[in-house]
């Protein structure tokens, strides 16, 4: 059959929303080239939205409130999700691959629990099930993890994978204004959402960090196996020591190798807010940008950077998965299935070595160095740093340690607020990016 000749690929996209609306607009207008590199005319079959009275930028004999029968058209070849949430697009993408139609979705929240069950569905109708818009937008980053770096091992995946925070952090960073002023003009310049919480409370963060370490371990990581904290107790005092300590404060998502006490291979994944030397490659990614780290015992250190978020920047991460999978249909194959055949044990949060910085508000009065160095101490916790602002009742008390079992820190941590020479134990935020 000559190119001309292929049976159109029919496509069904999911949500016309922030995404969805570049996935339709990138369809129409880029239509010739599609057609020329996935060898056949990829058309809109239609668009499922819940409000199907809105213009849109469509054809509105495209628009349908009924996604679940437009998933299961026999015109239709390919699923594009953009819906968000779970339990909706959970049904309807696995009626898509039930129904032989292979699925591309940004959906990170439905993903991080259930890539297992809709895997599973997909590699029994042998169609593709393509996410790489699910974590860090625009950036590739899933393809790199489950294709070309197949033959290493992967030791740590660490990054900024969220746009929103990241926003946050960097202007409280450049104009030292407390959160909730900077967490505002997110909100009116459209980076935060009306209900920030999965952004600020990292739990959008957490999802990805699942997707990347199940992917970088050959091992099932949902939601639930990731340690999170979220940026909504910093403080523009957090950001001065910070600065004064030359780092800055970022959100990291973190997947990593670590042995146990016999030298057994598990992995961590965890989120929450973090110093970084302002000489770290992660402490220059400011704005809305996302970027990952990856370290690979052959490859050696890898770095993605770029848009994370965004109508457009997604959408092209969605076209890359829809042409892939429409190739595939085109000429047959499929895209690689997710591998967990590693499936590595998750370490708890008390045993992964981690450094912390701890603020106190002290008295300026003999004794209290020496009775806050013997809660380190009595814990093992080797101190790296110690400086003091401030005089008289309102000392302000700033220790940096080395690493320890991060389960040690937190115990010394509470007892540190049960000291009398401590007014009040102010901060306290980990340290990444140090080798100490
Ligand atoms: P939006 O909220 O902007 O759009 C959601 C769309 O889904 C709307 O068009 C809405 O219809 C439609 N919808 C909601 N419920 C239904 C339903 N039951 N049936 C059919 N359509 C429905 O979301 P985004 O475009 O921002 O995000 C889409 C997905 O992409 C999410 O999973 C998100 O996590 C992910 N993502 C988003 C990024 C971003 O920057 N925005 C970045 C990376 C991933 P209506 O228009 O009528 O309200
Ligand atoms: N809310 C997310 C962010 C969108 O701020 O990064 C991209 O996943």
């Amino acid at each position: 059959m000559s190119e001309g000749l292929r049976r159109p690929i029919g496509v069904a996209v999911l949500g016309m929303g922030n995404v969805g609306t570049e996935v339709v607009r990138i369809l129409i207008e880029k239509a010739v080239d599609l057609h020329a590199r996935v060898g056949a005319p990829i058309e809109l079959r239609g668009v499922a939205v819940r409000d199907v009275a809105r213009d849109r930028a469509v054809d509105p004999a495209l628009i349908t409130g009924d996604a679940a029968s437009l998933v299961t058209s026999d015109d239709v070849d390919i699923v594009v999700e953009l819906i968000g949430g779970i339990d909706v697009p959970r049904a309807l993408i696995a009626s898509a691959l039930e129904h032989g139609k292979s699925v591309v979705t940004a959906n990170k929240a439905l993903l991080a629990d259930y890539t297992g069950e809709l895997a599973g569905i997909a590699a029994t109708a042998k169609v593709d099930l393509y996410f790489e818009a699910a974590v860090a937008g625009a950036i590739p980053v899933i393809r790199p993890l489950m294709q070309s770096l197949a033959g290493d091992t992967v030791q740590r995946v660490a990054g900024i994978v969220n746009g929103t925070t990241n926003f946050i952090l960097s202007a409280m960073d450049a104009d030292g204004d407390d959160y909730a002023v900077v967490l505002a003009e997110a909100g009116r310049l459209g980076y935060a959402e009306a209900d920030p919480t999965a952004d600020v409370e990292g739990y959008d963060a957490a999802s990805k960090a699942a997707i990347l370490a199940s992917l970088a371990f050959h091992t099932r990581v949902t939601a639930g196996d990731v340690y999170r904290e979220g940026i909504s107790t910093i403080t523009a005092d957090d950001l001065a020591s910070a600065k004064s300590l030359n780092c800055t404060i970022k959100l990291l998502a973190i997947c990593e190798r670590i042995a146990d006490s016999v030298g057994k291979e598990r992995i961590s994944a965890r989120v929450y807010p973090t110093l970084v030397p302002k000489t770290h490659p992660l402490a220059a990614v400011n704005g809305a940008f996302n970027a990952v780290v990856v370290e690979a015992e052959n490859a050696g250190r890898l770095m993605f950077y770029g848009q994370g978020a965004g109508g457009a920047p997604t959408a092209s991460a969605v076209l890359g998965d829809l042409v892939m999978a429409a190739r595939n249909k085109v000429h047959g194959g499929r895209g690689p299935l997710e591998s967990t055949y590693a499936s590595l044990s998750i370490a708890p949060m008390g045993d992964v070595l981690t450094r912390y910085y701890v603020s106190m508000r002290v008295a300026d009065r003999p004794g209290v160095l020496s009775a806050v160095a013997a809660e380190f101490s009595k814990r093992d916790v080797s101190i790296a740093t110690v400086r003091q602002e401030g005089a008289d009742e309102n000392a302000r008390l700033i220790v940096v340690t080395h690493r320890a079992p991060d389960a040690a820190l937190a115990q010394t941590v509470d007892a540190l607020k049960e000291l009398d020479a401590v007014a009040e134990v102010a901060s306290v935020l980990r340290l990444e990016g140090t080798d100490e």
